[in-house]
């Protein structure tokens, strides 16, 4: 029976770390794409001289701080079950920490492009924009709720127990909601491109491949992240008491 239920826990931790490396080779492929995208197809970077090419650090900060550390942040406990927890939550508070920043700057990136330009573009019009604001707010939101909740002394075991499940949730939402902000992003961006320069998304031509294969990889990493997540099996193993020494340092 011992042996049984070790065999078994081997297996599904065999699984999981199989699902870890595709979930990273996902994120780095994402990288990639949204990176080769803006970089070499719709003609590089630029800061508030260029509006246009300013433009092109939006996707890229928001791909890579939304999408690719935010998943890496959520995973840090799953993948490193053997750290001190107290070094598991500064790593997940700064990897965190760091997507808040990459998300302002590709915030203020966006707004430039519009504003700055000599004929400026109306904000906030987009179904993208609108969805994409709602994420960013309540990214922020989880953000300190999560920063108060687990790093004030003051707070009690029982208040922390109590946030924790609405915390695990609500990351796992926002993380949903910056797939839908990306997905919606990358087809307005698309339309755009085939309306105003030479290039035809219909055409598929390789930046309609890019484009493509960056949107399925952006909702594959997620819908792995989430799963992963959501497996009871996968949680930090050895602890026979997961509820209370998780909230623990
Ligand atoms: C989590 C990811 C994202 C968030 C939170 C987000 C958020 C936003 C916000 C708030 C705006 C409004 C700015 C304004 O009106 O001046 C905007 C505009 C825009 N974004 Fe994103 N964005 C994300 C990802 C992307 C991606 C991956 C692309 C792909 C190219 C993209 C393309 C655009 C475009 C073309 C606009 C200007 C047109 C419009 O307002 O729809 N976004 N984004
Ligand atoms: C917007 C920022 C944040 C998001 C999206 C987020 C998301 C998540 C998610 C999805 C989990 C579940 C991980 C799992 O079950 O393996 C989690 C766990 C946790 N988070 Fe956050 N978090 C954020 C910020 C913070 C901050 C700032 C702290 C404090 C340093 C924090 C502390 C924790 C703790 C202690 C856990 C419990 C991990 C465990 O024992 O399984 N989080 N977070």
């Amino acid at each position: 029976m011992v042996y049984r239920e070790t065999h078994e826990q081997q297996g599904s931790m065999a699984v999981f770390y199989v699902l870890i490396l595709i979930i990273q080779a996902l994120g780095l492929t994402t990288v990639i794409l949204v990176a080769v995208w803006t970089g070499s197809y719709r003609g590089g970077f630029a800061w508030q001289s260029d509006p246009v090419h300013e433009f092109n650090y939006h996707p890229l900060f928001m791909v890579i701080g939304m999408i690719y550390l935010y998943s890496d942040a959520i995973l840090v406990y799953r993948v490193f079950p053997n750290v001190k927890k107290a070094y598991l939550k500064a790593m997940h508070g700064v990897l965190h920490a760091l997507v808040l920043i990459l998300t302002g700057l590709g915030l203020k990136t966006v707004f430039d492009s519009h504003d700055l330009r000599p004929k400026p573009i109306t904000n906030m019009y987009s179904l993208h924009s609108w969805i994409g604001l709602l994420t960013v707010i309540l990214f922020g939101l989880q953000w300190l709720s999560g920063l108060i909740s687990f790093v004030a002394p003051q707070l009690s075991m029982r208040v922390r127990q109590t946030y924790m499940p609405h915390h695990v949730f609500w990351g796992l939402a926002i993380l949903c909601l910056a797939a839908a902000s990306s997905v919606t992003g990358i087809t307005v961006k698309a339309f755009y491109t085939d309306l105003f320069s030479q290039f035809k998304y219909s055409s598929f031509g390789t930046e309609t491949f890019i484009i493509n294969f960056l949107g399925v990889t952006i909702t594959s990493l997620v819908a792995l992240v989430v799963y992963v997540v959501s497996r009871p099996e996968y949680k930090r193993p050895s602890f026979p008491d997961a509820e209370y020494i998780r909230l623990t340092p």
